[in-house]
Parts: C-alpha cells; structure tokens; sequence
C-alpha cells in the first residue's frame, strides 16, 4: 500500500491560474472538495482537471458520474471545443456512469473493476461528480461517513488525486459536512450578486494540506477554452515593474497606481463603462496626457464628440489639440462627415458611406504614411478606438473578424490602444471575445450615489480592488479612493 504521495511530488492542475493559487498545484495522492451551487462550473472543472492532466502532463484520469450519462458530458463539453471521445480513444480518459453501490462494491473489491481500470490506463487523476448524488443515490442521507471516507482511502491507497463534487448550499444547513473533514482540500466556485446589476464568479480555496496557499476569493470566467482563474490582486509580485515595458501615465495619479506605472506602451486596454458612469474624465485626462507628452493620437469620433467638443474638453486638462494638430500629430475617423475648422481638415479621415473594405483601406493609407514617418522620429502612437461607434457603424461581425488581428499588429507596432466600450450594452459573448483579445480592462460603473472602477483584467493578470471614483475642483478632476 503507498503512502500518500510526498508533498513535493505535486500535480498541476493545468487550469489557468488555478496552479498559482496553489502555489503550483495539489499534492498527490490528496482527495479534493470541489464544491459549487449549481451551474457554478463544476463539471467544466472536473473535466478541465482531467483533460489537461492527459494533454500537458500525460496523466490519465477517470471521470465517474452518477447521474449524466456520458453523452451529455460529450456534448457539454464539446462547446469548450474538448474532444472527450477522442482521449478516451487513446486511453488517456474514461467516463463511466455507474449506480453508486457498484461503484462502492468494485472499488472495495481486490482487483475489482476499479482496480483493473485503473491499471488499464495508468490512472492518476479521478473525478466524481458528485458525492453528493452520491449520497442521495446510496440512500445514505445526511450520513455515508463510511463509505465516503472508504473512497479516499481508495484513492489514497492507488495514489489518485481526486476531485469530489459537491452541491453547496441551501440543502445542508449550518453544519460542515463530514467529506470537508476527511477531504484533504475544498475548493469553492460562487456566483454572487455583486454591488446592484453585476455578479461575480469567484473561486475560494478554503483548505489544502500540505500546501500553501493564496487566500481571498479570485475571480474565474468561462473562457471559450474552459474555466480561467484570475488570481487577485495581492498574489502578483510586481514582476511586471521588471518586464522593461515603458509604461505611459494616465495623468491620473492614483489609477497611474493601479496600473503599477501606467498604461503599458504596445497594449490595448477597454475602458468599459455602463452609461450612467461618466468615463468622459478618465479618458479625457489619458488623450490629453498623451498630447502633452508629445505622441501622436488617433481619435476615432462618435456621434456625440466632434473635433470641436474635443478641442474644448482636452483644453481643461491643459492640453491644445491645435498645437497638435499643426505639427500633425493628430487625427480624426469622422463616420459622421462633420465640418471642422480649416487646420484640421486634412486631419480628418472621413469615412462615411464606404462599406467595411474600403473604410480599411482608406484609414490605413491615411495613416500609414504618417505613422511610418513619425515612427522614425521616435514618437509613440495612441489610439482612441470607440468600440461602441464601431459596432453601430461596421457590425458585430466586422469587430469580431477584425479586432483581435488589429490588435496584434498594434501591439507588434508598438502602438497603445484604449478603447471605450459598454460590454454590458454589447452582449455576454461580443464582450467576452473582446475582453479576451485585450490585454487589459479597466471597468467603471455607477451604483448608488457613487460611480467606481477597477481593474478587472492587466498583462500580469493581476486585479485591483474596486476604487470610489471621486470628483475634484482641479485637474484631473477625478482620483481614486
Ligand atoms: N462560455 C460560458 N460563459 C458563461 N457561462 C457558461 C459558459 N459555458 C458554460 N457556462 C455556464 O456554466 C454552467 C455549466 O457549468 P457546469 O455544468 O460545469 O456547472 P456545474 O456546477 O457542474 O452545474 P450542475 O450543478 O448543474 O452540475 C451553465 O450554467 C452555463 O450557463
Ligand atoms: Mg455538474
């Protein structure tokens, strides 16, 4: 009989960001309480945890169920694009379905089911899903203390590390249950109201032995790939500082500290905002210090701003627009064909009535020349990207065959970008895609009497706690508290 495994020999999850909060994985051998009220994402993952042991780390594992049958796992999980069928093909997986009190009868059996199982595929990573069917199958009630804790001595006994599932909440009342005790770590997924319209995912791990661990709750999101943790922000070292990336101030002291620095130059962050929030000043207060640190700006107008209410804005924050506008290191995309005056006209690229190629075409020719030849001379660009005038005047489709692309070419170039979006106005699956294509995130929204902000995505992964935005007298009329 083995021992459990040794505290060093770990087992990495392989689920983003989850290794980290536990300081590289769970050791072997130890039993895992995952639990979650329904839909929280326990399943996904169970599975994740299985599939990634296969895929990174060559480990195979088997997933028993008690109420789903293996088809429907097949078709949950294909929507993540996991192709279950194919790993059980090559050996790396088992699903199997099965009534409890067999599950119970083959593991407790020498060279059982279980056993030959295990030995069939070189097992080492188990899911079941879930000991609390488990318990309501057996017709244990509340109790089922010995058969639950016979599985993690079996899983013990051939070196498993497990996963057990567990429906958390409104049925268990106040006490812990026995499996919380006997289990050697709980891992807790919830979906919670968050100040007024907002929810938040977050994972907690509550226990792990023989690990340390990084407490406090940490978002995760389904990703279309899977679950993705992002671990909060205490746990990131400042390795970012370090990463040698000139970061850009957005004359905004405090949120400059959110952002260790700044906007880092080459990435492309959302600023999302439902409409009650005003944005208007932490935007202003970033174009305008961009002007007055000498780099060129595109700005891409709405229907709301024009160069005009522009001009007179930026010059609150004490920055001119035409100043800049003579040494042409602005410019202007119009879908809304607006006059301006006579020394920004040549600024402006008008782009109103051409379909979604000829509206590439014509921003890029305008550009490039510009761009190469500032290049040259050292300066940096920035660009204003309204992501709501995009959607209303390209489409949905137009943003999501391009965006991602555009980015990458920004950020290969050097160029910062920031763009103004509402994600909530935009939809679950645009925003994900965009969130996901962006290096950043920097949400601020209105609850109640006061409007707040936080960083919610950044290079390093790393998060800030939600900020009060605060109005002031002087320039930049905003801090965060
Ligand atoms: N891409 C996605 N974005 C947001 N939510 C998603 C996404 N994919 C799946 N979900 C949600 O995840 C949930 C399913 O996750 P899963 O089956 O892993 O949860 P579970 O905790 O096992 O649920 P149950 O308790 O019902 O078994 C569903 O509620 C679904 O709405
Ligand atoms: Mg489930």
């Amino acid at each position: 009989m083995q021992e459990t495994g040794l505290i060093h020999d770990i087992v990495h999850t392989g689920v983003p960001g989850l290794d980290e909060l536990l300081n590289g994985g769970v050791p072997r051998g130890t039993t895992i309480i995952l639990e979650g009220n329904p839909g929280t994402g326990k399943t996904t993952l169970g599975i994740q945890f299985l599939l990634e042991g296969a895929r990174q780390y060559g480990e195979s594992g088997i997933y028993i169920t008690f109420e789903e049958l293996p088809e429907q796992i097949y078709r949950d999980m294909s929507g993540f694009g996991w192709d279950l069928r194919e790993l059980e093909r090559q050996n790396k997986l088992r699903i199997i379905c099965l009534e409890p009190d067999v599950l119970l009868d083959q593991m407790m059996r020498t060279d059982g089911l279980f056993e030959q199982l295990i030995r069939e595929i070189d097992c080492k990573r188990v899911v079941i899903d879930s000991i609390s069917l488990f318990r309501t199958l057996a017709g244990l009630g509340n109790d089922g203390r010995e058969q639950i804790y016979s599985i993690r001595n079996i899983m013990r006994k051939f070196d498993l590390t497990a996963f057990f599932l567990r429906e958390y909440g409104e049925t268990e009342g106040r006490s812990t249950p026995f499996e919380n005790y006997v289990c050697d770590g709980i891992i807790r997924l919830s979906l919670r109201e968050h100040l007024e319209k907002y929810r938040k995912r977050t994972v907690e791990i509550l226990k792990m032995r023989g690990t340390c661990i990084v407490e406090g709750e940490h978002h995760y999101r389904f990703m279309k790939d899977g679950i993705c943790i992002l671990p909060a922000l205490s746990m990131v070292e400042d390795k970012i500082l370090s990463d040698g990336v000139e970061r850009l101030s957005t004359g905004i002291e405090s949120l400059d500290e959110l952002l260790i620095g700044g906007l880092p130059q080459g990435s492309a962050f959302m600023l999302d905002s439902n409409s009650k929030a005003n944005y208007k000043y932490l935007m202003n207060s970033i174009l305008a210090e961009r002007l007055k640190r000498g780099d060129c700006v595109l700005f891409m107008l709405s229907g709301l701003s024009s160069v005009e209410t522009i001009d007179q804005t930026l010059e609150l924050f004490g920055a001119s627009l035409k100043e800049a506008a003579a040494e042409e290191r602005v410019f202007f995309i119009d879908h809304y064909h607006r006059k301006v005056e006579p020394e920004y006209e040549k600024l402006v690229i008008y782009v109103d009535r051409l379909s979604n190629e000829e509206y590439q075409k014509k921003v890029y020719e305008a550009i490039n020349p510009h761009f190469r030849e500032t290049m040259v001379q050292g300066r940096r660009w920035f660009i204003h990207y309204d992501l709501n005038t995009i959607i209303s005047e390209r489409g949905r489709e137009f943003v999501k065959r391009n965006f991602a692309d555009e980015m990458a070419r920004c950020r290969a170039a050097g160029v910062t970008v920031l763009c103004q979006t509402n994600f909530t106005e935009i939809g679950l699956e645009t925003s994900s895609f965009l969130e996901r294509a962006s290096n950043g995130v920097i949400r601020t929204w209105v609850d109640g009497s006061y409007q707040y902000l936080q960083i919610t995505k950044s290079p390093g992964g790393r998060m800030s706690a939600p900020h009060i935005v605060d109005n002031i007298r002087d320039r930049p009329y905003v801090r965060l508290i």
